[in-house]
Order: C-alpha cells, then structure tokens, then sequence
C-alpha cells in the first residue's frame, strides 16, 4: 500500500505513518520538521521516505505530494493529520489566528487531497481524516473555538470531496482523547497553550464532561487506520469513530 501521511512529525501523525510502515505499508511521511521526518521514516522501515511539505502554502503541498507519488510509484492512501488548536477565548481570537487555523486544518487538507486525487482515483484508493469529538460529537469546547469551528469545517471538506469523487473511499476519523506515543511521537497539540488559561479552563471542560480523564491508547488507534485503509473498494466508510473506554481500576 502506497501511503502518504500528512502531519507525520509529531503525536499521532508520527504512530500512523511509523505503524503502518512496519505493518508493511511503503509510506512516505510528511510535515514541515524535515529532521523528525527523517527519524521517523527510519523508524518506519528501510523503504520509508521523509518530504517536507507546508500545508499552509499551495506549491508546497503539490510539490510534495507530487514527490511522494511519483517515488512511491502513484498513492493508494492518504492520512490527513496536520491540525492546530490555539487556545484563546472567541473574544481574543485575532483574525491571524483564525486564517491559521484554517488553513492548516482545512484548506490545507483540500489542497494536499486536489493533489493527490488523480493518484487517489487511479487505485481506487483511500484518504482519512483525522477529526475530533470536539467538533463531531460534543458541544464545543470553550477556548478551543477556531479548533472546533475548522474541524467542523473539515467533516464538511470530507463530505464534498465524497459527493465529487465516489470512486475514492473519504474517511472522517473521529478521534477522543489520546496523547500520542512517547518522545517524538508524544502530542504537541497543546505545546503552545498558555497555563493560566489552560488552569481555567481544565476544570471547565471536566465539569462539563467535555474532557473524560480516559486517554486511549495510540496503538488501537493505529489498528483503525490500518483496519480502514485495507477495505475493499467495494465499502464506503464515511465515518469512524475512536474514543476512550473508561477502565476498570488495576
Ligand atoms: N491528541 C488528541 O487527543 C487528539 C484528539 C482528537 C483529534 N486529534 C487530531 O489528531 C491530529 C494530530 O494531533 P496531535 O495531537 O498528534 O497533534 P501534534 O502532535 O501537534 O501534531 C500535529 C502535526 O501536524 C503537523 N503540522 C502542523 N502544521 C503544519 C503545517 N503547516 N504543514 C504541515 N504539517 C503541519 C505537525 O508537523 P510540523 O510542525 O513538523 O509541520 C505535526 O506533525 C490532529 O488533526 C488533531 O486534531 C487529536
């Protein structure tokens, strides 16, 4: 399988494109972190390769994917990761931070998927977004507004793309809570919170249930992926949904 993962440099990213290298998978890993790419195509597999690609600039998304396809030999699969989540109350959101966070979480994912679409079709393949309970299933939560409002926007993107292009498989992946691997695949989803904010409204988000406690453990979340990349194209999946499961005490 032919896979080009987007995001592939940190969190969950980085433990799709190294999980599906070593199911096998010839994958071709890319973010902006040229160097992490590297470690984590060596981590993937002898035959992994590593492409800087800015999803927020348009040539650099065709340049990219255009490179994956044409060393991978054409893409069977598409892995959308790339997402940021700046924490900031909708009365201080600035309109830099919101362009920002669509174009990384929206538009860039219509421009790394326009790309890939001959590619795409040619193999009858498959492209997942990675989406999130925030956006998907749960009441939005506060300080994460230009997060869930561009997600929210991203299910929609997944649902055009399906409606223009039925011959390939569109996947909105519904993911809970999860912090990612360890090291370099640990999640950086909130590296650049601040902690006085992120103080306030922690207790917020669990008085509201938003935030359960439970993180699930990055490896079924791989499985999925995995599991959703090698169905027939025979089946449509629209959508999968991933969270936690409470846990007995041990
Ligand atoms: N962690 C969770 O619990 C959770 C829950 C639900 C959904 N999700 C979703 O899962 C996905 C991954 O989240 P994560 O927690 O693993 O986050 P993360 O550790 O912050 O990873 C984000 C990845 O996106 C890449 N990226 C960011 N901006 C980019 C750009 N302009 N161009 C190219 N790549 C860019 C980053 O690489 P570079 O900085 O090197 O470019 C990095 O590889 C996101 O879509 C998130 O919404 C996560």
């Amino acid at each position: 399988m032919r896979t080009v993962v987007v995001g592939a440099s940190s969190g969950i990213g980085r433990c799709i494109g190294i999980g599906l290298g070593r199911r096998g998978a010839r994958v071709a890993l890319l973010a902006r972190r040229l160097e992490r790419l590297e470690r984590a195509a060596r981590e993937a597999g002898s035959d992994a390769l590593a492409i800087p690609c800015d999803v927020t600039d348009p040539g650099s998304c065709r340049t990219a994917i255009d490179a994956a396809a044409s060393e991978l030999g054409g893409i069977d699969a598409l892995v959308y990761a790339p997402a940021i989540g700046p924490l900031a109350r909708l009365v201080d959101l600035d309109a830099d931070t919101w362009r920002r966070a669509f174009d990384t979480n929206v538009i860039g994912a219509a421009l790394v998927t326009a790309a890939a679409v001959p590619h795409l079709s040619a193999a009858e393949g498959r492209a997942v977004y990675l989406s999130s309970v925030s956006a998907s299933l749960t009441p939005p939560w506060p300080g994460l507004g230009a997060y869930v409002v561009s997600k929210a926007a991203l299910d929609k993107l997944v649902d055009a793309w399906r409606a223009e292009h039925a011959d390939i498989g569109f996947t909105r992946l519904v993911v809970g809570d999860t912090g990612g691997g360890t090291g370099d695949s640990q999640t950086e989803f909130a590296a650049g919170w601040d902690p006085k904010l992120s103080a306030e409204l922690g207790p917020i988000w669990f008085q509201r249930g938003l935030l359960s406690g439970s993180l699930m453990d990055v490896a079924d979340l791989v499985e999925i992926v995995h599991a959703v990349l090698r169905t027939g194209p025979s089946a449509s999946l629209p959508s999968v949904v991933i969270t936690p499961r409470a846990r007995k005490a041990r």
